[in-house]
């Protein structure tokens, strides 16, 4: 096990009701409020009132970004620094996904930065200093509100890119099961594979002695195979929002790779997926991840797809090292499958013409990998993925 550093300095407060702790968290750190949101489904589900309630009830004032996009965009970051700056924002507070949160997270950046936002999200060590942003999540992906990424996209350029501070950690996070309940089919599908992905591609990597990290990941990808279905087929059962909620946050907050810590494979590609296509992250990730797997399958790391085999997904230990592996590979894609989750990137209305150049682009850094990849690897698992 490699030396590591771990903090997560956000308060959660989790459960049915916690919101109830949403005015103290504001009120220490001022009376001002940008409410950043997505598009319509926190009016639909009724938290927005109870938000806008509690505000009056507190005597907060608050101003809005509405809007922000699944992938979202630069622009609206550009808007929502503007609305921060015009109304001298205390608090930024995200209620949504990954996507609301990544947003808030580099308005709070920005309305300290002399400069574009775009610059912090090239380089996350130009930030020094964030106003407080405090989260409501409603949907169990991405992680982003308990740890210090966002990932911002510009879609004139087609680039989408993650960027990283410590001063990104929300303050606070209100994590209510019962705000997925709502969640549509598809987004639970995406945002199960998601935070599997965000365990699997840290899972192999090349340190030895993590068994705890090893052991958490396993417990965690099994929480997402036994609750996945279940909130897919019940949206409102309690027990498996609010166990996939919480995988979320632990599959991405470090603690289950601090000590074995290698570059991420399958998310920079899925990145460059969304850049040029607009599509869902966790569905490009279920389509690449299998395909990634089968690439990177060899002599040197079958041992580690073994022990994903038997101790994920439960295959018979006495059978051969690579029908383990394969069957392992087999068995997660078929999962994806069950959960309705799309197989090729031609079902998602990807073509081949722009595989080159987003090849080119996903592979910087892969050299860290834990099986390294070059663009013509990464040009390859593309082309076996469509
Ligand atoms: O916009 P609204 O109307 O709110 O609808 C959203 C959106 O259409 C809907 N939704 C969310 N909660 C709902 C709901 N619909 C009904 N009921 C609810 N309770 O779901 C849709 C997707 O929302 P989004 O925020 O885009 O989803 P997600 O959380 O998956 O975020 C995806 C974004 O996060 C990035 C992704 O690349 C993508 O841009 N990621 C961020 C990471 C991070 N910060 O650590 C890491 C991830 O790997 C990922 O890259
Ligand atoms: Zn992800």
């Amino acid at each position: 096990m490699n030396n590591f550093t771990y903090q997560i300095p956000t308060e959660v407060y989790f459960g049915k009701g916690q919101i109830g702790h949403l005015a103290e968290s504001i009120l220490k750190f001022g009376r001002k409020v940008l409410l950043v949101y997505g598009g319509e489904s926190i009016k639909r589900t009724g938290l927005y009132q109870t938000i806008r309630t509690i505000f009056e009830q507190n005597g907060i004032e608050s101003f809005e970004l509405a809007g922000v996009e699944p992938n979202p965009r630069i622009d609206t970051v550009r808007k929502g620094i503007q609305l921060c700056r015009q109304n001298d924002v205390d608090v930024v507070l995200a209620v949504g996904g990954g996507s609301t949160i990544d947003c808030s997270k580099v308005v709070s950046a920005g309305v300290k930065y002399n400069g574009d936002a775009w610059d912090l999200v090239k380089d996350g060590s130009l930030i020094k200093d964030t106003l407080p942003m405090i989260v409501i999540l409603t949907i169990a992906a991405t992680g982003s509100e308990m740890n210090r990424y966002a990932v911002i996209s510009d879609m004139s350029t087609n680039d989408k890119m993650g960027t990283f501070s410590p001063l990104f950690y929300p303050k606070v996070s209100i994590l209510d099961p019962e705000y997925t309940f709502t969640v549509p089919k598809n987004q639970t599908s995406s945002g199960t594979a998601d935070i599997m992905s965000h365990i699997m591609e840290r899972y192999f990597h090349n340190a030895k002695g993590t068994y705890i990290q090893d052991r958490l990941s396993e417990s965690l990808l099994k929480t997402c195979i036994h609750y996945g279905p279940i909130a897919y087929n019940e949206p409102e059962n309690y027990e498996a929002r609010a166990n996939l909620m919480w995988a979320s946050s632990l599959a991405i907050d470090g603690i289950t790779w601090r000590g074995n810590s290698v570059a991420s494979s399958a998310h920079p590609m899925e990145h460059q997926l969304s850049a040029y296509h607009d599509i869902t992250h966790g569905v490009g990730l279920a389509i690449i991840i299998p395909h990634w797997m089968k690439h990177i399958l060899n002599d040197k790391t079958v041992g580690k797809f073994v022990d994903f085999g038997v101790n994920v997904w439960d295959i018979d230990p006495s059978l051969d090292s690579f029908e383990i592996a394969s069957k392992a590979i087999e068995k997660s894609k078929e999962f994806f499958a069950s959960l309705d989750l799309p197989a090729t990137l031609r079902e998602v209305g990807v073509t081949d013409k722009y595989l080159d150049v987003m090849a080119e682009k996903a592979a910087v850094g892969l050299e860290n990998a834990f099986y390294p990849l070059t663009s013509k690897d990464v040009l390859a698992i593309y082309k076996e993925s469509l």
